[in-house]
C-alpha cells in the first residue's frame, strides 16, 4: 500500500471504501474501549460506589451499545427508541436512566414496563404522569429529579441566572419547595437522588464545580427540610473532545477528581454515608473513535476566488457545522505527503448554502475521484443524520485490531422510501 495513503488504526482508509464505498463513517473499537477503560482507571475503579452511563444520544448503534455494556458502563436513553435499541442491543434495563424534557406518556409506560433502571424527571406534569402509571401497574419507580443548577457553561461564563432560562430540568428553588416532597411523599415513586448536565464539549471544568456546589447546597437543604440523603449524585457529561482550533481531549480526572473531593468532604463533614456518584458522558467516549470518509465530486473556483471540494455527502450525515458551527480537521486519504498548499471550502452536497462541511482548510491539490476524510465524527453525525435530499444513511464499518467489520449497512434507495404509502 502506497506510503501517500491515509491510516485510520491499522486499516487503509482506501481500500475500506473501495470495499464498502463513500460515503463511510469508520469507527475504532479499541479507541472506544480505551475511552471506557480511562473512564474505569480514572472514575469507576478508582472511587468506591461510582457508575458510569454512556449518553447514547451521542452513538447509539447496536454495536456500540454492546461494546460500551461489555466495558461495564451502563446507557443513558433520551426515547422509547433509544430504549427499544438498547433492549435489543441486549442492554440489562436496569442499567438504562432515561432522561428528556418532554417525554411521552407512552415512552414512560414503555419505561415502566421494560424496567429503565433509572427514570429521571424533568418536570412537574411528568412527575404526575409518572405516578399515575406507576400506580396502573402496580409497580414502585425508581426516579431522579433532573435540576438545572442554573449554571451557564456555553459562554465558558458562568451567570448564576443564565441557564435558569432553560427548557431542562426543575430550578433548584423548585425541588426544595416541592418537586422532592410530591416524589417523596408517593408510594409509586421512590427518589434515588439528583442529577444535573451543565452542557456539552466543555474543556473547562469550571462550571461542573460551580454546579456541584449548588447541588450539594441543595442536598443539604434537602437533609435539613426532609432528613432526605439521596442514593446517588448524577453529574451527567459534557467532557470536551478535539476539534479543529479545540484543545487536546480533557481527561476524566480532570473533571471528576475535584468533583469527587468536594462531593466527599461534604459527605465526610456530614456524616452521612456519601451517595453513589454517576456519570454520564457521550461525546468523549465516540467522537475521535470516528472519521467520516467522502468522496470528492467536484472542484471549482467561484468568482470570489473561493475554491470549492464538493463532497458526495455532507449535511444529511453531519448536520453539526450547519447547526454549530462545528469546526473539523480533515486530510487527503490517497495524498498525505503531498503539499497541503491549497485553501479551500469542503462543500456538502445539499441544494441548501449552509451545507458546508469545512470552511477554509489546506489540503493537497484534489481532483473528482479523490477521498477526503473527516476527523472526529464519531459522536453525534449518526444519530443525528436525516435523509435530506434523499441521501441514503452511509454505511459504519468498525475497526477491531486492525480488523474491519460491517456494523451499519448502507441505505438503499428502496430504504428511503420503505414507509411511504
Ligand atoms: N446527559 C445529558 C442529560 C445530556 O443532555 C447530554 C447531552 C449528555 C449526558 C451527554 O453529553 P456529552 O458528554 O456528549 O457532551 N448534538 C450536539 C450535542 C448535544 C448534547 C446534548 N446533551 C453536538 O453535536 O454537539
Amino acid at each position: 500500500m502506497a506510503e501517500n495513503n491515509l491510516k485510520f488504526h491499522g486499516c487503509d482508509i482506501e481500500a475500506l471504501v473501495k470495499e464498502y464505498g463513500a460515503p463511510l463513517y469508520v469507527m475504532s473499537e479499541d479507541e472506544i474501549r480505551e475511552r471506557c477503560r480511562e473512564i474505569k482507571r480514572d472514575f469507576t475503579d478508582k472511587y468506591p460506589d461510582t457508575r458510569a452511563a454512556f449518553a447514547g444520544k451521542a452513538c447509539q448503534t447496536l454495536d456500540v451499545c454492546r461494546i460500551v455494556a461489555s466495558e461495564g458502563m451502563g446507557l443513558d436513553v433520551v426515547s422509547g427508541g433509544e430504549i427499544y435499541a438498547a433492549l435489543r442491543a441486549g442492554v440489562d434495563p436496569s442499567l438504562l436512566e432515561f432522561n428528556g424534557n418532554a417525554k411521552s406518556r407512552s415512552e414512560l409506560e414503555y419505561a415502566l414496563s421494560a424496567g429503565v433502571g433509572t427514570i429521571i424527571i424533568d418536570n412537574l406534569s411528568e412527575l404526575e404522569i409518572l405516578e399515575e402509571l406507576a400506580e396502573a401497574a402496580g409497580r414502585r419507580a425508581s426516579v431522579a429529579l433532573r435540576v438545572t443548577p442554573g449554571v451557564d457553561s456555553h459562554t465558558h461564563q458562568f451567570i448564576s441566572t443564565g441557564q435558569l432560562d432553560s427548557k431542562f430540568g426543575f430550578s433548584v428553588e423548585e425541588v426544595l419547595d416541592h418537586a422532592a416532597e410530591a416524589v417523596l411523599n408517593s408510594k409509586n415513586l421512590e427518589l434515588t437522588g439528583l442529577h444535573y448536565h451543565v452542557g456539552s464539549q466543555l474543556h473547562d471544568n469550571a462550571s461542573h464545580l460551580m454546579a456541584t456546589d449548588i447541588m450539594l447546597g441543595l442536598l443539604g437543604d434537602l437533609k435539613k427540610k426532609y432528613g432526605y440523603v439521596p442514593r446517588e449524585i448524577n453529574c451527567g457529561g459534557g467532557f470536551g473532545v478535539h476539534y479543529a482550533g479545540d484543545p487536546e481531549r480533557t481527561t476524566v480526572a480532570y473533571f471528576m477528581d475535584p468533583v469527587m473531593e468536594k462531593i466527599e468532604r461534604f459527605y465526610a463533614e456530614s456524616g452521612d454515608k456519601r451517595p453513589v456518584v454517576a456519570i454520564e458522558p457521550g461525546r468523549w467516549v465516540v467522537a475521535e473513535a470516528g472519521i467520516t470518509v467522502y468522496e470528492i465530486t467536484s472542484v471549482k473556483t467561484n468568482a470570489a476566488g473561493r475554491t470549492y471540494y464538493g463532497i458526495d455527502g455532507g449535511y444529511p450525515d453531519d448536520p453539526r457545522t450547519a447547526l454549530y458551527d462545528a469546526r473539523y480537521e480533515a486530510e487527503a486519504v490517497t495524498k498525505v505527503n503531498e503539499p497541503h498548499d491549497k485553501k479551500v471550502t469542503i462543500a456538502g452536497k445539499c441544494c441548501e448554502s449552509g451545507d458546508i462541511l469545512i470552511w477554509d482548510i489546506m489540503l493537497p491539490d484534489m481532483q473528482p475521484g479523490d477521498l477526503l476524510a473527516v476527523y472526529a465524527t464519531g459522536a453525534y453525525n449518526y444519530t443525528m443524520a436525516s435523509n435530506y435530499n434523499r441521501q441514503p444513511r452511509p454505511a459504519m464499518v468498525m475497526i477491531k485490531d486492525g480488523q474491519p467489520r460491517l456494523s451499519v449497512r448502507r441505505e438503499t434507495y428502496e430504504d428511503l422510501i420503505a414507509r411511504e404509502l
